[in-house]
């Protein structure tokens, strides 16, 4: 329902800023101001370089990764959306660690080699409705008795979620825009930030400069084609419309599930208020007897993209029931979960992950896939918030399926430093069903504890 709603207002956004470039050359025509005098108000002057978090763009989120060549060390904040920026990205970073790597390895002196680091930070540096300016800062570090020189290098994309559009900021300029830059400041900028008062920042051997003009179409002559009409969607300030998540692969990147048992309680609207903020998916395995004291929970789970599984109706001990008691525990759970509004599950958590063979045919024949975990944070028994976010990411690792319970609040108040924790160690995280992969045949009449 959201994402519907969504589209008339991406469509709202560029039909507004086709009006604006439709306006433009009316307004010119209009213009007492000569091209020519334009280009002379330009003004070009030292400013600083700042980009801002990623965070602050919803979607977006900071990886961090730590290397070293020669021991000299390697910090490395990567990316995890949007997709479209990966791979340019990818292979821009690439290049800047290869040639740290030539100029630590011609270093002679041990110690330059150990005090040399390089350390590479994406910010952002301009952002309006489905429009980013994506930059990295890179530092390379020398100590002073190396032959090496310190150097800070900017480099900026500018995407468009909505259509998957990249191109490198420096494409922004046109080549009189070229020229005329290379006229003033000393060197080819690396990187332009598009701002929202109209002027431009151009990163310069790591320095900053701010190009404007009080005429306000002196600008536009400076910029290509795509320079033009992103300077003016920078200048609309839209607000930043959520960067789609990444499509999921759990084969390339690295994914864990968070799991939540014994639900749904008083604390689940707010563990979804969090999960919503960060973007991140969840698997929950509820009690059927719960269910119609939170029905909207039940709904709300489905609904903002997350798996809803099946924990029986009374937290029985499967693998010491009879079959009929088996399939009467699942089913009317199923039912219970069906009629709050979410599909019917796929997936069964049998409780205290007492299983049997019994257990495992029933759900096979039902469809239904029998999950356990590979990481218990003992979160019911600790009832602590920090003890909780080290049990949950300590020994996280790519297929983790890891075990905790929304009936308790200290594990709900653990849950934001968990997902930030595991998004900056790099992981995606994703439902069960999204962590497996293949169709849940694959798993029918196993027990399924992690995809390692
Ligand atoms: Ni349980």
């Amino acid at each position: 329902m959201k994402r519907q709603a969504a589209l008339p207002l991406i469509a709202g956004i560029f039909a507004l800023s086709g009006c604006t470039a439709a306006l433009a050359p009316s307004d010119t025509s209009t213009s007492p101001t000569p091209s020519s005098e334009s280009a002379d108000a330009l003004q070009i002057e030292k400013t600083p370089l700042t980009l801002r978090p990623p965070e602050e763009a919803p979607g977006l989120w900071r990886t961090e990764n730590h290397t070293d060549i020669n021991n000299a060390p390697i910090t490395r904040a990567g990316v995890r959306a949007p997709e479209q920026l990966h791979a340019p990205v990818e292979a821009w970073a690439t290049e800047r660690v290869d040639s740290f790597s030539t100029q630590v390895t011609s270093l002679s002196d041990e110690k330059d080699r150990q005090g040399a680091q390089l350390s590479m930070d994406p910010g952002i540096c301009g952002a309006s409705g489905t429009v980013l300016c994506y930059a990295i800062d890179a530092q390379t570090t020398f100590p002073a008795s190396a032959p090496q020189h310190s150097e800070s290098r900017y480099h900026a994309w500018i995407t468009d979620s909505r259509d998957g559009f990249v191109m490198e900021s420096t494409d922004l300029l046109s080549t009189e825009g070229r020229t005329k830059i290379h006229e003033q400041v000393p060197g080819d900028p690396t990187a332009i930030f598009p701002n929202e008062d109209g002027s431009l920042t151009l990163a310069v051997n790591g320095e900053g400069y701010r190009v404007s003009s009080t005429h306000e179409h002196a600008i536009d002559p400076m910029l290509s084609p795509d320079g033009k009409r992103l300077r003016h969607e920078f200048m609309a300030g839209t607000p930043l419309e959520r960067i789609p998540h990444p499509k999921i692969d759990c084969q390339a990147n690295p994914c864990v599930a968070l799991t939540f048992d014994d639900g749904p309680g008083p604390y689940t609207a707010q563990l979804l208020d969090t999960l919503k903020e960060k973007d991140s998916k969840a698997t929950f395995f509820l009690i059927g007897s719960h269910v119609s004291s939170y029905p909207d929970q039940v709904k709300r789970e489905a609904e903002e993209g997350h798996a809803v599984g099946n924990h029986t109706w009374d937290h029985a001990d499967l693998s010491k029931q009879s079959a009929a008691t088996i399939t009467n525990e699942v089913a009317a759970t199923d039912q219970a979960i069906m009629d709050a509004g979410a599909p019917q599950p796929i997936l069964v958590r049998p409780p205290y992950g007492a299983t049997s063979p019994t257990v495992h045919s029933i759900l096979a024949s039902r469809g239904q896939a029998e999950i356990h975990w590979s990481i218990d944070t003992l979160d019911w028994k600790n009832l602590d918030v920090a003890k909780d976010i080290e049990m949950a990411t300590a020994t996280a690792q790519p297929g983790s399926i890891i075990l905790m319970h929304d009936i308790h609040p200290e594990t709900v108040a653990a849950v934001p430093e968990i997902i930030d924790d595991l998004h900056l160690a790099g992981y995606d995280l994703v439902t069960v069903p999204e962590l497996l992969g293949g169709p849940v045949s694959n798993y029918l009449g196993f027990s399924v504890f992690s995809q390692q």
